[in-house]
C-alpha cells in the first residue's frame, strides 16, 4: 500500500473490529504471527511494517514518533477504516500508540500498552541511541542485533528457547540501516508521553513480561497507576517479546480486553 509517500507492508486478516498491532524496535510485522494467527477469529487483525522494516520501504529518518503515528493514520484511511479502533503498540509501538492518542483521539476506541513506557529518554538512555547508531553506522544492523538480543526476551527464554531466539533474531536483522537510524533518532527526541496518561479516557489494557528487562516492572505500575480505569496484566515467564514468547496467555489477555469493545 501506499501511504505517506512510501510503500508500506501490511497484514490484513479476519472481520469486525480492526485492532492495529503496532511493533517495536528492531522488528517488523512478523513479531505479531501469533496474534495474527490466535486472533483473527475475534476482529480484524491488522500488522503493519513501520517505515524502514520488514518489508515496508526504507526511507530516510528521524522517524518521529509523530510521523511514525501518522503513517498508521494513512493506512487505515487508504482501508477506510474510519470507526474508532484498538491500538496495540509494543515498546517503540506503545510510543507511537501513545502519539496516536494525543494526536487522533477520536480514531480510537481502545489502547493496548504492551511492554512500553511513558517517559522520555533519559540523557544516559539519549547517550545509549547516539552508541547503538554509531555502531550499526560502522559495524551494520547484524552488529546492534547481536548487542540487544540477550535483552529482548526472558533470561529463559534465551537459554531454554534456541528456535524462538533464532527467530527473533531473524526479525530483527530484517530492518534496514535507515529505520534503525530512523528510529534511535526518533526515539530520542520523543516527547515525554505521561502528560497524556491522565487524559486518556478509552479502556485501556497496560501488559507486561515478569521478567522484561528492558522495561521495568516499576515503570509499568506507574504507567497503569496513571491511567483511570486501566486493567494491568503481567505475563508469567516472559520478556520484552511477551506476545512471541507466551503467546497464548497475551491473547488470552487480549481476547478478554477486546470483547466488551467488538462490534
Ligand atoms: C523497543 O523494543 O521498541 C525498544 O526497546 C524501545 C526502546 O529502545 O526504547
Amino acid at each position: 500500500m501506499q501511504v505517506n509517500g512510501y510503500e508500506m507492508a501490511y497484514e490484513d486478516r479476519g472481520k469486525g473490529l480492526p485492532v492495529l498491532f503496532i511493533h517495536g524496535y528492531p522488528l517488523n510485522r512478523e513479531l505479531w504471527q501469533p496474534q495474527v494467527d490466535g486472533l483473527s477469529g475475534s476482529g480484524r487483525i491488522l500488522a503493519l511494517d513501520l517505515r524502514g522494516h520488514g518489508d515496508s520501504q526504507a526511507v530516510k529518518g528521524p522517524y518521529s514518533m509523530d510521523h511514525l503515528a501518522s503513517d498508521c493514520i494513512a493506512l487505515l484511511n487508504a482501508l477506510e477504516i474510519r470507526k474508532p479502533i484498538v491500538v496495540c503498540g509494543l515498546s517503540m509501538g506503545g510510543y507511537i500508540a501513545l502519539a496516536l492518542y494525543r494526536n487522533y483521539p477520536e480514531r480510537l476506541g481502545g489502547l493496548i500498552l504492551a511492554a512500553t513506557r511513558a517517559n522520555a529518554d533519559s540523557p544516559e538512555g539519549k547517550a545509549n541511541r547516539d552508541a547503538a547508531a554509531s555502531l550499526a553506522k560502522e559495524k551494520g544492523v547484524e552488529a546492534v542485533v547481536e548487542s540487544m538480543l540477550h535483552k529482548m526476551m526472558s533470561p529463559k527464554t534465551y537459554q531454554q528457547k534456541p528456535e524462538l531466539v533464532q527467530r527473533a533474531k531473524k526479525i530483527m536483522e530484517h530492518t534496514s540501516l535507515e529505520g534503525v537510524l530512523g528510529d534511535l533518532m526518533g526515539m530520542k527526541e520523543r516527547p515525554d508521553s505521561r502528560p497524556t496518561l491522565g487524559t486518556i479516557d478509552i479502556p485501556t489494557l497496560v501488559i507486561h513480561g515478569a521478567d522484561d528487562q528492558i522495561i521495568s516492572a516499576e515503570e509499568t505500575r506507574q504507567m497503569h497507576s496513571q491511567i483511570q480505569g486501566a486493567v494491568l496484566a503481567t505475563v508469567p515467564e516472559a520478556g520484552h517479546l511477551l506476545n512471541l514468547e507466551q503467546p497464548e496467555i497475551f491473547n488470552q489477555a487480549v481476547k478478554r480486553f477486546i470483547q466488551p469493545l467488538l462490534y
